[in-house]
Formats: C-alpha cells, structure tokens, sequence
C-alpha cells in the first residue's frame, strides 16, 4: 500500500550522510547517534526524557515493566490495534482486559473503561493502556475521566501518533509513560526496526534506561532481569534526520485527509454515524485533537465495497441504519 521509496528518494543523500557518520564514529549501540536522537525527540514531543529502544513492542514492555506493572496487576486496553498493545501487557506478566471501543474513533470508550472500573476486577486494575489509533489521539473526556479520578497510570500506545495532540499536548506527554513504534511504515519511520518510550518522570525514564540494557545501572552488575532492547546507532542517525522533516510530512498527510474528506463528500457517499448502512462513514478528527492521519479508515458495512470504489459509486442508498 505504501511506496517507501518516495520518501528516501529526496532524503537519500542526508540519510546515507548520516549512516556514514556511524560507520565512521563505529558507535552501532545507543552511543551519540541515539543520544542525539532523544534529546531532539523529547524537545519536538515536549517530555522530559525520550528513550530510544529496539521496537514499539519494546517500548510498550519497557514503558509498563518500568512504571512497576506486573503480576498480579490488569491493565485495561483495546481490543482494537495491533497484536503487540496486548502482548506487552500479557509479557510483562500482567493481565489485560478488554474495553469496548468507541464506533466513531476507533479507540477506547472512555465509559466502557469506568464500567470495568466500577466492576468486580476493578481493584486488580492498576494502568489503562489507550491506543491513539490510526494517529487519532484518544479524546480528552478519557484523560479527565480515567487517570486523575481513579488514580491510574496511563501507558499511551502512540506506535502509530507521532506528532498528533490533544489540547495542544503532543502525544507521548498526555499519560505518565508512552510507546511509540518506528517500524518502515509509521509515520516516522526507521530503517528497520526501532521504538521510543518517553515519560516527564525521572523514575520511570531511570528504569527504561536500566531494563533495556539487561537490568544494569553498573558495567556487568545487573540488578533486575532486564532485556536487550537498545536502539542501533543507525537508527538513531535516521530518525535525527527525519526529526526534521516530520511535522510536514504530518502537515502533507492533514491535507490528503481533507482532500479525501472533501471528494467523499462531494460524491454524496458520506453518511452521519455511528454505522454505516450503505454509503461510508468517514473518519474525523476528536474536539481538540490533531490528528496525523497514520491511515485514513472510513467504514462500510461491506467490506466489497470499501474495497472496489466504482461498487461503491453505484450504491444508491443514503438511509442510515439505526443500529
Ligand atoms: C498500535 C501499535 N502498537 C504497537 C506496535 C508495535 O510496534 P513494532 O512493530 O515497532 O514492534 C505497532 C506497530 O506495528 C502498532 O501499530
């Protein structure tokens, strides 16, 4: 779906500026490539601590393990995203549990996540772990409702959001600890495999730091069974470069999003949610969200139809359901 190779064509000679510098310095593991990396990622995110590993899934492991989630522990999530939002919990030893999603964002029903909160397993739960999904950050009544009411940690999964915010909050600063993912089809992408945790807290940001390099403060002391989960130095050189350009590429992706928006429209295939009964139901951005548009997801409620667009100009039915 994705021609990666339209993005590397202008960039081609900076980026293999960059892997040359690594080659050179020959610092393949975290080192200054990396360390470059996270202080610009941090400043462009406003967070405290932006720390670089070896994937989202990762990133969401190191950024639960370090925030103390555990055995004996639930944390409330979707069941609407990638394998890995799931995963990690479930790796990190802990149980998840699945809330309802709201139909018109695609991510987590805050109402849905209060009514497992207000259940029987709602002293097990110590985190919820939202994805901003398709780069949509999750609506603000969820971090009014969720975090501060029940005193919950909130693990962002913000493998797909880099750059979106919410109430002029970029993304990855909205929870105590976020996940992002640079796997080659993010937004901002790597060249291979790559992921990020960013906190304002010290004591998470000290843990990421110790848990991704084998549980060491101290050269060859190892204090907890920790992983190997460093960010390469290459990496790092190619997401500094790419730092750069990313809030125009998200600009560019904003503009395409309206386009769509606009043609769908025009077209008269555009029905009000939240189900689809014939037309599409067109994604829209969250009051006071900047969404960066990851993908652009209209439903159907025939998946023949989201697929051959010339099926789906010859619909004539306009009458939404009242599912
Ligand atoms: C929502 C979500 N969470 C987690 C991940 C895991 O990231 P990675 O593939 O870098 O391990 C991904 C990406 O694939 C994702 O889309």
């Amino acid at each position: 779906m994705l021609d990666l190779k339209r993005q590397y064509a202008p960039l081609q000679q900076e980026l293999l500026e960059a892997v040359g510098q690594v080659l050179e310095t020959q610092q393949f593991i975290l080192g200054e490539p990396v360390a470059a990396f996270e202080k610009a990622a941090a400043e462009q995110l406003g967070v405290a601590h932006a720390l670089g590993c070896s994937s989202g899934t990762d990133a969401l492991w190191l950024a639960l393990a370090a925030a103390g989630i555990g055995p004996g522990d639930a944390v409330v999530t979707t069941p609407f995203s990638f394998f890995a939002s799931v995963s990690a919990i479930l790796r990190a030893g802990a149980t998840a549990v699945l809330a309802d999603i709201d139909p018109a964002t695609f991510n987590l029903d805050p109402k849905a996540v209060d009514a497992i909160l207000e259940g029987p397993r709602g002293q097990q739960v110590k985190a919820v772990l939202p994805v901003h999904l398709y780069g949509q950050p999750v609506a603000s009544d969820f971090f009014r409702r969720i975090g501060p009411v029940h005193a919950l940690t909130i693990v962002e999964d913000a493998a797909q959001a880099y750059g979106a915010e919410l109430d002029g909050v970029k993304v990855g600063g909205l929870g105590q600890v976020a996940a992002f993912s640079f796997y080659p089809t993010k937004n901002l992408s790597a060249a291979g495999d790559a992921g990020m945790v960013t906190t304002n807290s010290d004591q998470i940001a000290e843990r990421v730091k110790m848990l991704r390099q084998h549980g060491m403060r101290r050269r060859y002391h190892h204090d907890e069974i920790g992983w190997n989960a460093r960010m390469d130095g290459f990496q790092g050189a190619i997401l500094s470069v790419k730092l750069k350009y990313i809030a125009g590429w998200n600009n560019a992706r904003r503009a395409v999003a309206e386009r769509y928006h606009a043609l769908f429209t025009a077209a008269g295939l555009a029905e009000a949610g939240p189900y689809p009964s014939c037309g599409i139901i067109l994604p829209h951005e969250v009051a006071g969200g900047k969404h960066v548009w990851h993908q652009y997801v209209p439903s159907s409620p025939n998946a023949k139809l989201a697929r051959k667009s010339t099926t789906l100009s010859r619909c004539t039915c306009r009458k939404p359901s009242n599912r």
